[in-house]
């Protein structure tokens, strides 16, 4: 079991450079599969990507790494059942359903994996697979998707969910005619990926806009990429700062993608500088406390609730975060309490009290973002935290542990 041990309340400064976006990467590898070769740069080096590189070579792909540089030959996929073995390594398994779609029109695979963070149906997805003429059968977990040809129809999603707008699109590019996905999510790693499929010849506008417009087409060139900055990364830095850096610079950052974290900080009077590609972040006296809701993208993304909530443990005064797309996603909560912190939960809304004295105590991560948030509580707490289950973080930041010690935070990895 590996373990995180963090000695608070070190002031950090130097600067941290912002990887690859898990969220982008864990689309594109499933969507390389569209194409015969693809390229793929800045690429997280993390567990779900490795997980998603696992299932590839399971499939007949020949996966080439050269650094942060991916390129994925499939000539010679075969059209092989996901089980369960591979597909619950990750929530990401699931776009495989799309991407094998596209290739074989057809796909057994078994449920995904990922954080207990909530329900997470997948309903969503079915439902837009069936409207493109997919037909599906679910026995012990295990679904069978089948279509004798895939069919462009006009589908409105009920909800804009990411994993479903990727997954419909990732069938559609092959379907016959045209498909439109209305009411999709407009998240930038949705971009990163209408950008690749377009490099492989799909045809695909509306991006950035919730209706996408993708006509089909069954000849696909070699595609390239390179994935976008890690948003949530950045914001998890960006927090660091305000808790507890001095000109503490987080670099390879775009900060059109972090507007909802940036305007919040600035109301709660954050010292953070914004430039057109980093940001600087400096221990911050005197924030006011605020009400935060989660919303999809541009409001303010659920997979900061978690770090944020960290933050307002700082603040004098009474804050509120009202968390509206995940229902489990307070699993961090029991710990800073018991590290001092001054929380309730009324439904789906924290209220913290914040300025109690937090000291390090053994918590255990439940799930990423979570991890990442008794990192930060960490960073300023009195004395030693010991942060257990710390798989979930190393799944989605990458060089978590010497990205921190390189700006003087006192923070080791270990194996137990
Ligand atoms: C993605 C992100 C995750 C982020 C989330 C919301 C990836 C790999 N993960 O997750 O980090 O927290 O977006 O920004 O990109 N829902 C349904 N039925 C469905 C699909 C979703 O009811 O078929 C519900 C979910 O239970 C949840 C909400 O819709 O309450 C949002 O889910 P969705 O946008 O699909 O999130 P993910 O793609 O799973």
């Amino acid at each position: 079991m590996k373990q995180i041990k963090v000695v608070g309340k070190q002031i950090l400064s130097g600067e941290i450079e912002i990887s690859g976006a898990k969220n982008s990467a864990v689309a594109l590898l499933p969507a390389a599969i569209l194409t015969t070769e693809a390229v793929i740069d800045n690429v997280p080096n993390i567990s779900d990507i490795r997980a998603l590189e696992d299932i590839l070579n399971y499939l007949g792909a020949d996966v080439y790494k050269e650094g942060s540089k991916l390129t994925i030959n499939s000539q010679k996929l075969k059209n092989k059942p996901i089980t369960e073995e591979f597909s619950s390594l990750l929530r990401a398994s699931y776009y495989f359903m799309g991407a094998m779609l596209a290739r074989f029109k057809e796909v057994t695979i078994s449920l995904p994996g990922g954080c207990q963070i909530g329900d997470r149906p997948i309903d969503i997805h079915l439902n837009g697979f069936k409207k493109l003429g997919v037909k599906i059968k679910e026995e012990n977990n295990t679904y069978v998707l089948k279509a004798d040809k895939l069919i462009g129809a006009d589908i409105t999603l009920p909800f804009p969910s990411v994993g479903a707008t990727i997954n419909i699109l990732l069938a559609s590019v092959k379907a016959v005619g045209k498909t439109i996905i209305r009411n999709a999510a407009k998240e930038p790693e949705i971009g990163n990926l209408i950008d690749f499929l377009n490099s492989m010849g799909a045809k695909i506008k509306g991006k950035d806009t919730d209706v996408l417009e993708i006509e089909g087409s069954l000849l696909l060139n070699e595609g390239n990429i390179s994935v976008i900055s890690d948003r949530i990364e950045a914001g998890t830095y960006i927090l660091a700062g305000v808790m507890t850096g001095k000109n503490l610079k987080i670099k390879n950052v775009n900060p059109n993608h972090l507007t909802s974290l940036i305007n919040i900080l600035k109301e709660m009077d954050a010292d953070i500088k914004v430039y057109d590609n980093y940001i600087m972040a400096s221990k911050s006296e005197n924030l006011k406390p605020v009400s935060v809701k989660t919303e999809v993208y541009p409001g303010f993304p659920t997979d900061l609730q978690q770090p944020f909530t960290s933050l307002l443990l700082i603040v004098n005064g009474t804050s509120y975060i009202k968390e509206t797309i995940y229902e489990n996603r307070f699993q961090n909560i029991a710990y800073l309490k018991e590290m001092g912190a001054d929380i309730e939960i009324v439904n789906d809304t924290l209220i913290i009290k914040g300025a109690r004295e937090l000291i390090g105590k053994e918590v255990v991560t439940s799930d990423l973002r979570a991890g990442a948030a008794l990192i930060l509580a960490a960073l300023v707490a009195k004395g030693t935290t010991t942060i257990k289950e710390v798989k979930y973080v190393l799944r989605g930041y990458e060089n978590i542990v010497s990205k921190l010690s390189a700006v003087h935070a006192k923070i080791v990895l270990e194996d137990v």
